[in-house]
This record gives C-alpha cells, structure tokens and sequence, in this order.
C-alpha cells in the first residue's frame, strides 16, 4: 500500500509540476488584467498543490524507511533532494513574483514573474520529479548509491544551469518589447524538424535498448554470471588447470554399490484429474506428482533419469537436498541438459531427512508446472512412526478444456480419505505452484512438525492459524485423528474457499464447513528454542544485501515487467562469490509487488530474523525463504559444500524475468554452457 501510495506521489508530481513549469515558461504579454490574474493564480494553485504532492512523496518515502531502512535509501539518497530542493527554490523564488503578478496583474508583473528566479526552479521541480518516478520504474538504484547520485544529482545542476542561461536570454527579451518571431512557414518547418528528429532518435533508442538486453545466446556462468557473457571458448580445458576445481569432479563416489535405485523415465502424458478434466502433461514414468522416491538417510542412491520427451532437453534437481555439486542437475552449470533419447545417472548419500522433493530444472518455469516433478522423502535413521504419510502437492495445471485448475495431487474437488480415530495422520504438504499458497486444517489441533524437511524442535498444538506456504516449500503436520471429521483446505483471498482440498473421517464420509482463519501460522515464532551452530551474534565473513522490486523495461529483447535484484536482472543480477568455511549472511527486503521464496540450492540457511524479529522459538533452517510482500529477512548460512550454485527465486516466471543469482566458490569452474544457442536453459 505504500508503495503504490509512493508511486502515485512520484506520478503525480511529474504531472503537477511539469504543467506548472510550461505555464511558467509561456512568453509575457498582456491580454486583460483578468486573464493575468486567472494565470497567476492557476500557477498559484499549482504550485500549492505540488508542495502537498512533494510533502506526500517525503510521506510515503519515511513511512517505507520505517518499515525498514532498505526500502528506502535509493530515494533518499537521489528521489527525495531531486525533487525537494528546487521546490524550495520555487517557494522562495518562484511563489513571491507569482504573489505580485496575482496582486496587481500588468505586463511588468507579469514579466517579473517570467525572470529566470522564478521559472527554473519550477522547470528543475519538473525535472526532478521525474528523475523520481523514472529511478521507481525504470532504473531501480541500489547500494552503493554514492556514483549514481553524484552522476544524477550532478546532471540535474548542469541542466538547471542551462535552463538558467537560456532563461535569462529569454527574459532579457521579454523586456526589451514585443517578441519577434520567425515567420509560420519557418516556425512549421522548424517543428517538424524536431519531432522528425524526436521520433527517429526515441525509436534508435528504443531498439538498441531491446537489442542489448537480449540474452547471449551462449555464455559461461564461471566467475559470475555477470562477468559470462565474453566467456572464453572450450572453457572446459581451464577446468582443472592450476588452483581450480571443475564441477565435473564434485560427484558422489562413482565407484561404490548403491544402497538404492531408480529410474525416472520422463514422457508426455494425458493425465485426468480427479474431476476428468485433463491435462497434456509432462511426468515421469507415467504419472504426476512422479513416483515417490523414498530412502534413508545416509544411503547412497542412485537416480537414472531418461527422456522420451519430444524434442526437449530434461534434468533433474534434486530440491532440499545438499547433493555434491555435480549431481544438482542445473543444465549449463553443473551437467549438459539430457536430450531425447538420452541418460544421466545421479549419485548422492543424503545427510538430511524429511520431506524433499525432486524437478526438472531445465526450463523449470514450463517443464516443472506442466508435471515433471515428485516426492523425494528421506527418512531419518529412527523414523516415527504414523499410520498414515500422506504425500500432498499443491499445483496448478493448464487443463485440455479449462484453463487453469489447482489441484491437491490430481484432486481438484474434495478428496476423501479414511483414518480411525486415535490413528496418527502425517500430511507431508508440498507448494509446486507458482504462488504462495495458504492453507487451513480444521477439525482438529495440529503440530507442524518440519519446515522444508527441516525438523521442528518442539512443536505444540495449534490451531486456527492458516499455513502459508512459499513455491518450493514444505511443510509437514501432523495430528491425532479425532472422532470427527478433519478438512484440510486451501484458501485463497480472492477466490475465498473452494470445494477443494481433502476430507478425513473414520469412513470418509461426513461434512465440515470450511472457514478462514485470519490469523497466520508463524514459523519463526514456534517451537523451542534449540543451540545452533551459528547466530545473529556470530562474526560474518560476507553479508549480502539484496532489495527485490518490479522494474519496467525490455528484457531479452522484449518490454516487460522484470523482476530485479537490487535493480538489475539476470544475467547482471548480484553474484555472491565465497569461500569455503566462510559464514555467510543474506538479507532479503521485498519492495515488489509478489512473493518471492528465494532458494539457494546445495545448502540449507539458518533464519536469523524476519521484520527485525529474531527468531523465537525452534530454529528454523529452510532451503527455501518465502520474502513476501514488504518483509526483510534475514538468513545465514556456512559455505560448506563447494560448487557453482543457482540462487533464485522458486517462482518460475519471476525467475524467467530476470530473479536468477548465483553462488560460486571461489576457484570452482563449470565447462557448461547456457543459453539459446546451448541447449541448457536453467530458468
Ligand atoms: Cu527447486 Cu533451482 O529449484
Ligand atoms: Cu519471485
């Protein structure tokens, strides 16, 4: 709400005071006193309510700063001086000669408030409003702020100098009498001239911004992507050259019996969902969600993923889990994309249990939403035991005939199941949506047990408290089934509550009306508190920043609504470069208009603080940090597993717009490629 109140402060002040500035700049001459008196107190006006438009944007700016400084830096450090020092200007100078010209309306008035002092504070005004509203749209600023407002605030004096100097010719000439003008044919010509130049140089401009924001078509994420798009070719023979390491090498054991296999072979497939609708989907060995790969922790799988899809690439990621390296399955980082027809074996031991999951991450914004992906559930050495684990995937699918439909699994109306009373009900909740969903269980108090496959220390019962759950996030609950029926649903703002979700009673049958709990389940405030290795006290060696905002502009090759990173979009977004054993802080401050479940593959991240708060209760470890709307959080995290690591926002289509980072380990290299040209697409 503030920021769109901020935007509309910043809109509106170009508005105001652009028109205050060319009814200024309007050559003097004298109708009727009348008329002079009705233009001075237009401008009058004007300039009145641009004061309250300026007051409104030092409004809007504080009340973001107070949520939190990082919402508001860029605009107070260029925004805010741009636009409110010449309206002081224009209060000193500008308002007085108006105030003369209203009083006593003749062409001497009149002309003294055509003077230099009275006109360009104004234009400056104009100008710096719209320096305001272009660097909240357009030109997101970030820290390090000091060179862009030198170069901005800079250009803005010169520009006023100019204005100055061709304002006192004009109004030297004003003074001297009647303005003498070029003759129409001439003024005609000379107009056309301009907006033919106009035209030509914006549509130059716009085009040459579109070419250069194209994509390369093949570039080397080694040394950030930042620094990719002039790789070297054959990167491949450095891998390995003196001092580094290539990804290639950080591979499980390749040589040792595996405790477990798989095979996953992904294929197109009709799918119907539970009410018949149905869906061409992508999935593996024939359904979707795929087959439910289930181990113990400590065990060293193996995972043998084939394609038969049509003519596209696959390859899997293996979510939630801290897999070496090479076994991440990012195309154009850590392995080739597999072609149809093709086979890649993965290998890794887990280290962790609980409820992960597995996708395609070649393309994942199309390949993972049209179903290629599945449950990858570790169980820890002593598992507790349930008499029912339930495995639930909240999606949406693109139907055959209507359109968009979610669905729990393939359940897009109200599923049954039966469970005893007194029986142990475990729901292992997965989001492989693309939104943030919020869910709500009724009939009974329940525990939320794990966060991301993440055990909770100490979990109480709760109840009426709705669950919302990022892209990419878990969360396991658990509950004694009661001698009622208990409903799990899923709730959302504007569409209310559906006939969705799933029905639990002794025989399946029996009703429960859905409801809305208002009241949301805080994970960083439940539990107890347990030691952890690392904490808000200990000393960081890197502390990374990052401000996500919407930004308009072209990205590869089109005008869009971009996703940023402090102000920049893959493959320019901050690259975070560390050593191993470094202790790494990350601060997330959303200014946009969406969630973001930011994750960082190959480790897990310790929440140190959301909205200033520390961390309450059990410590809360996550691979996937959901920065909704208008929150700052606070992670950290020990550089423990070497690599080249995707760091990006779980949302396909934010992640496909630009909110892809990445994480390198100093000295590791990849010989992969990404791009068109390549065959590797990570987004
Ligand atoms: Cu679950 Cu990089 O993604
Ligand atoms: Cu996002």
């Amino acid at each position: 709400m503030v920021l769109n109140a901020d935007m509309q402060a910043a809109a509106l002040n170009v508005l105001v005071w652009s028109a205050a500035a060319l009814c200024a700049g309007r050559w003097p001459v004298e109708r009727s006193a009348r008329r002079g008196r009705a233009r001075a107190m237009t401008l009058l006006a004007l300039v009145g309510l641009g004061t309250l438009l300026v007051l409104m944007r030092i409004t809007t700016v504080t009340l973001m700063g107070r949520e939190s400084r990082l919402f508001a830096v860029d605009r107070i450090a260029v925004a805010l001086p741009a636009l409110a020092v010449p309206a002081v200007a224009v209060l000193v100078g500008t308002v007085p000669r108006l105030l003369a010209w209203a009083r006593r309306p003749s062409l001497e008035t009149r002309t003294a408030a055509f003077a230099p002092t009275a006109v360009v504070p104004l234009q400056i005004t104009a100008l710096g409003a719209l320096v305001g509203l272009w660097t909240a749209l357009f030109t997101i600023l970030a820290p390090p702020l000091l060179r862009p407002a030198l170069l901005i605030h800079s250009s803005v004096v010169l520009f006023a100098a100019l204005a100055w100097f061709r304002q006192t010719r004009r109004w030297w000439a004003a003074r001297s009498g009647p303005r003498t003008r070029a003759s129409r044919p001439l003024r005609a010509l000379r107009a056309v001239a301009v907006m033919t130049a106009v035209g030509v140089g914006g549509t130059a401009l716009v085009n040459l911004a579109a070419a250069s924001s194209r994509l390369p078509d093949d570039m080397s994420m080694n040394m950030g992507p930042g620094h990719a798009a002039g790789g070297h070719h054959g990167g491949g023979e450095s891998a390995g050259a003196a001092g580094t390491t290539s990804v290639t090498s950080l591979t499980e054991p390749r040589d040792e019996r595996p405790d477990r296999r798989y095979t996953l072979v992904a294929a197109e497939r009709t799918v119907r969902l539970a009410s018949g609708r149905t869906v061409r989907a992508w999935a593996f060995n024939g359904r979707t969600p795929g087959p439910t790969l289930r181990v113990r922790q400590g065990e060293l799988v193996e995972i043998t993923v084939k394609n038969r899809l049509p003519g596209e690439n696959v390859s899997v990621h293996w979510h939630g889990v801290d897999v070496p390296n090479a076994e991440d399955g990012v195309p154009g980082v850590t392995q080739n994309a597999v072609r149809p027809g093709g086979t890649h074996v993965y290998r890794f031991r887990p280290e962790e249990s609980g409820t992960h999951w597995y996708h395609s991450h070649q393309q994942t914004s199309v390949q993972q939403m049209k179903g290629l992906f599945g449950a990858l559930i570790i169980d820890p050495p002593r598992p507790e035991r349930v008499d029912h684990d339930w495995f639930l995937a909240m999606h949406s699918w693109e139907t055959e005939n209507d359109g968009d439909v979610t669905a729990l699994n393939l359940a897009d109306r109200l599923e049954r199941r039966r469970a005893a009373p007194g029986s142990r009900v475990r729901l292992r909740l997965l989001n492989s949506d693309r939104l943030t969903h919020e869910f709500s269980l009724i009939g009974t108090s329940f525990r939320v047990t794990a966060l991301d496959g993440n055990a909770v220390n100490g979990p109480t019962p709760v109840s009426g408290r709705k669950l919302a759950i990022g892209a990419g996030g878990r969360y396991d609950v658990e509950f004694v089934m009661p001698d009622r029926p208990v409903r799990l649903t899923e709730i959302q703002d504007f569409v209310g509550v559906r006939d969705q979700g799933l029905l639990i009673s002794a025989d399946g049958r029996g009703e429960v009306a859905p409801d809305l709990p208002s009241r949301e389940f805080d994970p960083t405030a439940y539990g107890t508190p347990a030691p952890t290795p690392f904490g808000p006290g200990s000393r960081f060696t890197r502390t990374k920043t990052m401000v996500f905002d919407n930004e308009i502009g072209f990205y590869d090759g089109r005008f869009r609504i971009t996703w940023t990173v402090n102000g920049r979009t893959f493959p320019d977004a901050p690259h975070l470069t560390v050593r191993e054993g470094d202790l790494v802080r990350m601060r997330f401050a959303n200014r946009s208009h969406f969630d973001h479940p930011m994750h960082l593959h190959g480790h897990h991240v310790l929440v140190l603080s959301r909205n200033g708060r520390p961390v309450t209760g059990s410590p809360v470890w996550l691979d996937t940090v959901n920065v909704r709307v208008g929150e700052v959080w606070e992670i950290a995290f020990r550089a423990d597993n070497p690599g080249i690591w995707m760091d990006h926002c779980h949302i396909g289509d934010h992640a496909v717009l630009g909110m892809m980072m990445h994480l390198s380990y100093e000295n590791v290299t990849t010989p992969y490629r990404v791009g068109r040209g390549t065959g590797n697409r990570t987004e």
